[in-house]
C-alpha cells in the first residue's frame, strides 16, 4: 500500500508571534496545490501554536508541537503537556529532536516517556533518531539507529500515531545531506528495526530531515522508504515549504 507522505515544518525558535501567523496563512492559502499529494503539517513554537492552529483551521495543515513533557500536568516550571498542546490545536508533536537531545540531554527513556504521553493526548508523535558525525565516521550508524528506535519508540506504536523521523545530526542546518544510498540503506534498516517492535510498521511514515530545500527534495524524497521530509531551516518561507511539498509523490 503507498503511505501517503508528510511535509512537515520544524520552525523551531522562529515564528513565534505575528511572523509565524503570516507564515500560517502564506502556507494554508497555498496548500491546495499539493492537495492529494502529500500531508501538511507545521510545528511552531508553544506560544504560537493556538494562533497558527486558528490561522490554519478549515486548511489542509495540521499543526504540531516542537516538545512535550512525558506527564500531563503537575510541579514542571517552563514545561507543557501533551494535553496542553492537543487542547490548543495540535495533532502532532516532535520528540526526541536533537537539538532537545543536545540542548537538553534528553535521552532516549525519557523521549520514549515524552512519546507515550504524547499516545495517551491523541497525538501522532513525530520521533526523531539520528547518529552524529563521529558515530557515522565510525562505522556506527545501525547500531545507534537500532539503540535508539528500541529506546525511544513506547509500547503501543503503531503506524497511526507515530512518525519516525531519520536526522543525522550533522546534516541538519549543515547544508550537507548524506547520499541517496546512505538514506536507503538507513531507512531500510529503521523499518526493520520498527517491524520488530510495532504492528504495521510497512505504512508508518519515515521522513527524512537535514537540510532539504526545493532543489535537493525531488531526490531525497524518491529515495525507497522515505515517506516525507522534517525541515527546519527551508519550512520558514512558505514558498519553499511549498515547492518541497511539490516534490513529494
Ligand atoms: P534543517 O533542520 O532543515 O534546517 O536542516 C531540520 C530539522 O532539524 O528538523
Amino acid at each position: 500500500m503507498a503511505v501517503k507522505p508528510l511535509i512537515a515544518g520544524n520552525w523551531k525558535m522562529n515564528g513565534g508571534g505575528g511572523a509565524g501567523i503570516a507564515l500560517a496563512r502564506a502556507i494554508a492559502e497555498r496548500a491546495p496545490e499539493v492537495a492529494g499529494r502529500c500531508d501538511l503539517l507545521v510545528c511552531p513554537p508553544a506560544v504560537a501554536l493556538a494562533a497558527v492552529a486558528e490561522t490554519l483551521a478549515g486548511s489542509a495543515v495540521a499543526v504540531g508541537g516542537q516538545d512535550c513533557h512525558g506527564q500531563s500536568s503537575g510541579a514542571h516550571t517552563g514545561d507543557i503537556s501533551a494535553p496542553m498542546l492537543a487542547e490548543a490545536g495540535a495533532s502532532f508533536v516532535i520528540t526526541g529532536h536533537s537539538e532537545r537531545r543536545g540542548d537538553h540531554f534528553e535521552g532516549n527513556a525519557l523521549v520514549r516517556d515524552k512519546s507515550a504521553a504524547a499516545h495517551d493526548a491523541g497525538l501522532i508523535a513525530v520521533i526523531c533518531i539520528g547518529e552524529t558525525a563521529a558515530q557515522r565516521d565510525g562505522g556506527q550508524v545501525f547500531a545507534v539507529l537500532s539503540e535508539q528506535i528500541a529506546g525511544s519508540l513506547p509500547q503501543g506504536t503503531t503506524a497511526a500515531n507515530t512518525v519516525v523521523a531519520y536526522e543525522p545530526v550533522w546534516a541538519i542546518g549543515t547544508g550537507r545531506t548524506p547520499t541517496a544510498a546512505e538514506i536507503a540503506e538507513a531507512h531500510a534498516h529503521i523499518r526493520a528495526e520498527i517491524a520488530r517492535i510495532a504492528a504495521g510498521a510497512a505504512d508508518l511514515r519515515l521522513l527524512y530531515g537535514g537540510s532539504v530545500n526545493p532543489e535537493n527534495a525531488a531526490e531525497l524524497l524518491s529515495v525507497d522508504n522515505v515517506n516525507g521530509a522534517l525541515i527546519g531551516g527551508a519550512s520558514l518561507d512558505a514558498g519553499s515549504f511549498l515547492a518541497i511539498a511539490l516534490a513529494a509523490s
